[in-house]
């Protein structure tokens, strides 16, 4: 692995620990403007630096995050559908690698809908993105399994997906967190990330941390549970504490409660 590529991954997996929290705030590309996502800014600048990472779009991150950020992006690159249109899984690259570097980008991401009709398309824009990151440098993020049509997302379903992304090449997979969650991970050798899903209680979401690193992720890809929180400050730090600190979710959760006790 070249100088470009390690020095990237390093500034989204953080060396000391091994481990990621990145924040996604990358919904907006095909959901609108989410709840409690509406104005990008409000939404990221108290929590970008408790981020080891955001992941969000050009759009977003040009309009809306200052540029003298301290930690990392990661750039979601595909796209070209949205919730209320036909297919939500016919998605293709919407930013180009050369915007990505001049964005100074650490990392580029894009879905793959393994399952659907557009399984193919997806697979093959991530070699294509796969070819062009280590051509310069540029690490590529693999999102598994969003959308409801996909079926369960069991073990099964989900070792299948990230393992297909990791052996096309991609440096990080992020994915959802089912039982058996060991075996998703067993099976693929790329690191994987965890995104949170839909807002649940803080509790549930550090415990779905939790139980995620225990099984091997290496970090979280999380927005809901973090910026729909109404503690989403303590939240992302709450969630680090699992992440780099190895506290249980009981732990986190006391420590988010005294977090928010004090405001
Ligand atoms: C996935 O493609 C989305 O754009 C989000 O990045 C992802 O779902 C993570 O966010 P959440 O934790 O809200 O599920």
């Amino acid at each position: 692995m070249d100088w470009g590529l390690k020095n990237r991954i390093s500034r989204i997996i953080k060396p000391e620990t091994g481990k990621t929290v990145m924040l996604a705030i990358d919904h907006g590309y095909f959901l609108g403007p989410t709840s409690r996502l509406e104005n990008p800014r409000e939404t990221v600048t108290p929590l970008a630096p408790y981020a080891d990472c955001v992941m969000l779009t050009r759009g977003v991150l040009r309009s809306c995050v200052d540029a003298t950020l301290a930690n990392s992006v990661v750039l979601r690159v595909s796209g070209g559908s949205s919730i209320i249109g036909e297919d939500l899984a016919n998605e293709e690259i919407i930013t180009s690698v050369e915007d990505a570097l001049r964005l100074n980008a650490s990392g580029i991401a894009l879905s793959v809908f393994v399952g659907s009709k557009y399984e193919k398309q997806t697979l093959l824009s991530l070699s294509k993105l796969v070819d062009e990151g280590e051509r310069y440098g540029m690490p590529v993020l693999a999102v598994t399994a969003v959308g409801k049509e996909l079926g369960k997302r069991d073990a099964r379903f989900l070792a299948l997906s990230c393992r297909i992304a990791a052996e096309i090449g991609a440096h990080i997979v992020k994915t959802y967190y089912c039982d058996n969650f060991e075996k998703v991970v067993e099976g693929c050798p790329a690191p994987i990330v965890v995104a949170g899903g839909p807002k649940m209680s803080e509790k549930d979401a550090l415990e779905l941390t939790h139980k995620s690193i225990s099984a091997g992720a290496i970090g979280v890809d999380m927005g809901r549970n973090i910026w729909q929180s109404d503690n989403p400050v303590a939240m992302i730090k709450a969630v680090r504490k699992v992440v780099h600190e190895d506290a249980t979710a009981k732990e986190a959760y006391d420590f988010f409660t005294k977090l928010t006790k004090k405001k």
